[in-house]
């Protein structure tokens, strides 16, 4: 059986993991994302691949990466939320580690990892929307992983969905992702918390009275302690994506949606409002067959895992 080397790197955290055929984690390991500097990032994948690779034989290495990757899956034109720039991040990490590899836009390796092995294995049409740092969006289609003609296809997380909206780290203003990421669910809390919403009291409490402290994890937390609060700033969320979905249906038609990323684990205290969401803005609803939004079966592996298995083939 082979062995692969999955890397994931996020705007928060690089996952590293070596996977065999089945797509099983054999070993697993994970570091901060030094996101502000694209030397220290490919440092720290070095670190990861050389420290798996001295315990396991893999044979290649397949990177998810939060950003824009070109139709050679080798070069990162750009990133919203990492310092990549024209980086040639394939020859960068074939040079240091010795091992081919191959890079993929981390939506994307989400999506294959799901449609392969997890919430997905069942359809060949899947949306894959991965709800952390940003948004990101992948999609199979008729069974194949769909890139675009220069390989930046489904970029979700910039639809413009609010004219003049909130800026974006894409330069643009009103994106997806600034109302429908792991970000914006922090900043709205933040926000409440900061404006003196006695709402958000326990909230902060919970925080230990440093609105700094209110993480996505923490929120998620707090709603499952029935804090009412942190259940609306979840649900307000969920109705985002939601729309979001909608629309996107409307272009793609999928069989599924699976929801992934950080923000995913909240299950349906998410999943719930999106689903209404979904259903109360679908075109032609109520008229056409009505797909089912999943929660991500690999968690937050699924774009390890489908890196892994993208370098293989
Ligand atoms: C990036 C995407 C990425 C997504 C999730 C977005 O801001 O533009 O390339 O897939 O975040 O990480
Ligand atoms: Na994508
Ligand atoms: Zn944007």
């Amino acid at each position: 059986m082979t062995l692969s080397c999955g890397i994931d790197v996020g705007g928060t955290k690089i996952l590293g993991g070596v996977v065999d055929e089945d797509g099983s984690i054999v070993e697993e390991l994970r570091v901060e994302s030094p996101a502000t500097s694209a030397e220290a990032i490919e440092e720290a994948i070095e670190g990861l691949v050389v420290q798996l690779a001295s315990r396991h034989p893999i044979t290649c290495v397949g990177v998810g990466a939060a950003g824009y990757i070109d139709k050679q899956r080798a070069v990162v034109m750009f990133a919203p939320n990492i310092a990549w720039r024209d980086v040639d991040l394939k020859g960068d990490l074939e040079q240091r580690t010795g091992l081919p590899v191959v890079v993929e836009n981390d939506a994307n390796a989400a999506a294959w990892g799901e449609f392969r092995y997890g919430a997905g294995h069942d359809v060949d049409d899947l949306l894959l929307v991965t709800v952390g740092t940003g948004v990101g969006g992948g999609v199979v289609l008729d069974g194949s992983l769909y890139r675009g003609a220069f390989g930046v296809g489904a970029e979700i997380g910039h639809m413009r969905v609010v004219p003049d909206g909130i800026l974006c780290g894409c330069g643009n203003r009103g994106c997806y992702e600034q109302y429908a990421s792991g970000s914006a669910l922090v900043r709205e809390a933040r926000g409440a918390v900061r404006a003196g919403s006695l709402l958000a009291r326990e909230l902060l409490d919970r925080a230990g009275g440093d609105p700094d402290r209110i993480t996505g994890p923490l929120i998620t937390e707090a709603a499952r302690a029935g804090d009412p609060f942190a259940v609306e700033q979840l649900a307000s969320l969920g109705r985002w994506l939601g729309e979001g979905i909608a629309s996107l249906t409307a272009v793609l038609d999928p069989a599924v949606v699976v929801i992934g990323g950080g923000v995913s684990e909240a299950g349906d205290l998410l999943l719930g409002p999106a689903r209404a969401a979904f259903g109360s803005q679908l075109t032609g609803r109520g008229h056409r067959p009505v797909l089912e939004i999943r929660k991500a079966r690999l968690g937050n592996r699924a774009g390890l895992i489908g890196a892994a298995d993208l370098a293989r083939r």
